[in-house]
Order: structure tokens, then C-alpha cells, then sequence
């Protein structure tokens, strides 16, 4: 019987992680680099939930300089079956409102610069990112916000951009232009990075804000985004408390597991 272990990656205001029940923080190293920190194991309801804070204690790492690879390579070392990230979001449409939960499904990448693939030289794989959020895992992770109180969103496109600035009216006004409906500045290469680990990923993203495409109003600040972003902590750990025990006896397997079975580009006697 194959047992689930939940790998949460908290995003801003998330900093103090989950209440586990025999918490106990551990230092994982990655041959990737640094993490953002180390990772708190430990159990709620029975089931393994394994937290790692995205920016590092105190908010040390800007979505920049976070180290991705490293981060998925230790959920992974960790033996984590799944990945749920936890972030905070900008809105781009009317209907997701400040204080809701958007199950994001699809992505548009606009990151420069950062390192988005565990491969390259000596060793070459193309894995199918058509589907870049496993839909158990999701529907799992909307049920349980909803349960814990929140208004959720089941599908939504998020544009990642590189940051650290929020965007500029215009930019803002293109993004909503071309399908997007969600904005943030993290989950990507993070989504890229769990499929080459094979780790199914899924995004709870919390909306803090309406992006700057409002004519009326003022312009993101962050400010209001961490202030939201606290007032919603509470749920999105009581999320992961339903999530816990609403999960099925048995883990079946998902697509997202074998995501590299044929995405070997290199043959097998070329590979370092
Ligand atoms: N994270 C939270 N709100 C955001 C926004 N408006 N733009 C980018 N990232 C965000």
C-alpha cells in the first residue's frame, strides 16, 4: 500500500509553518545548493506532511534568489510524494477577490534567469508540461480550503513574472489580455521543477490583491499584500489539516509520478 507524504511549500506569511504533531526540523542538503532553509517533518492526522518556507526564516530569499532545484531536490530527498505550494497571488479578474483561494491549473512563465531545469549538459530530458498541476491533487487541496472556510476557485491561469517589482498598468492590462487570471512570482520554475522530480504539484494560491489593471484604484503595495496574506494563514493551515484527513487509504498513482518515462533525450551509453 503505497502511503502519502505531503511536501507544503509556504510562500509569504507562511514563515512559521504547520502544526505538526512530532515536528522536527531537519537540514537536508541538495547537490543543487543551498535551500531556503531546512525542512519541519512530522504528522497531521496520521498522514507525513514535510514544510519548507520558500523565502528562509525572516524572508531572506526574494523570489530571485530562491533556490528552486534545491528546494524540490530536498522535498524529494525527503521522499514526499506530492507538492502543494501555498503562495500568495495578485487578481487579475473582478470575481477573485482579495481574501479568496484560486486552485491555479495552468501558467504562463515570464521568469528570466532562473534555473529551471535539474537537466542539461550530459544528460538531456523533455517532459510534457501540458498539464503542469496533477488534478487529484488539486481538487484535494480546493476541497479541504473550501472546507476550512475559504472561497475557492477551482482552475485559473497564473503568470509568473520575474519581480521583485509588481507590475505596471499596462503590463498588468496585457496579462489579463492574453488569458491570465493570477499573477505571483514564485511558482515558477517551481511547477517546471516538480515534474522532472516527478513530484505532483498542485497551487493554493491565496489572492492579497487586485494587480495594478484597476483604472480607479491605487497600485499594488506590499504592505497589503503581507497584511492579507496573514489574515489568511490561519485557513490555508486549516487546509492542510482537512487535506490530511480527507485523503484516500491507498495513494494510486498519477501520471505526474512517471513523468520522465520517455523524456530521456540521451541514450543510455552517452549518459555522465
Ligand atoms: N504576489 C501577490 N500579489 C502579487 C502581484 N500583484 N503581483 C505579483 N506577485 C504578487
Amino acid at each position: 500500500m503505497d502511503a502519502w507524504h505531503i511536501g507544503v511549500i509556504g510562500g509569504s506569511g507562511l514563515y512559521d509553518g504547520l502544526d505538526l504533531e512530532d515536528g522536527q526540523e531537519i537540514a537536508v542538503s541538495s547537490s543543487f545548493g543551498e535551500p531556503s532553509g531546512p525542512v519541519t517533518t512530522g504528522k497531521l492526522g496520521g498522514v507525513r506532511f514535510t514544510f519548507l518556507s520558500r523565502h528562509g526564516a525572516g524572508h531572506r530569499f526574494s523570489p530571485s534568489s530562491v533556490n528552486y532545484r534545491a528546494n524540490i531536490d530536498v522535498l524529494k530527498r525527503c521522499g514526499v510524494t506530492d507538492v502543494v505550494s501555498l503562495s500568495a497571488i495578485g487578481s487579475l479578474r473582478e470575481e477573485m477577490a482579495p481574501g479568496h483561494f484560486v486552485a491555479v491549473d495552468q501558467f504562463i512563465d515570464r521568469t528570466e534567469g532562473r534555473e529551471r531545469s535539474f537537466f542539461g549538459a550530459g544528460m538531456v530530458a523533455h517532459v510534457s508540461l501540458a498539464d503542469p498541476v496533477c488534478a487529484r491533487l488539486s481538487a484535494l487541496a480546493a476541497d479541504a480550503a473550501q472546507a476550512a472556510g475559504a472561497e475557492v476557485h477551482r482552475g485559473g491561469c497564473y503568470i509568473a513574472i520575474e519581480g521583485p517589482q509588481f507590475s505596471t498598468r499596462a503590463e498588468s492590462r496585457l496579462y489579463r489580455q492574453w488569458g491570465a487570471d493570477v499573477i505571483g512570482m514564485t511558482a515558477m520554475p517551481e511547477a517546471r521543477l516538480a515534474r522532472e522530480a516527478e513530484l505532483p504539484y498542485a497551487v493554493l494560491g491565496m489572492v492579497t490583491d487586485y494587480d495594478a489593471w484597476r483604472d480607479e484604484a491605487a497600485g499594488v503595495e506590499a504592505a497589503d499584500v503581507f497584511a492579507t496574506m496573514k489574515a489568511n494563514a490561519a485557513t490555508a493551515r486549516a487546509a492542510m489539516v482537512v487535506l490530511a484527513g480527507r485523503l484516500p487509504e491507498d495513494r494510486a498513482p498519477v501520471p505526474a509520478d512517471t513523468a520522465l518515462d520517455g523524456a530521456l533525450a540521451t541514450a543510455p551509453d552517452a549518459r555522465e
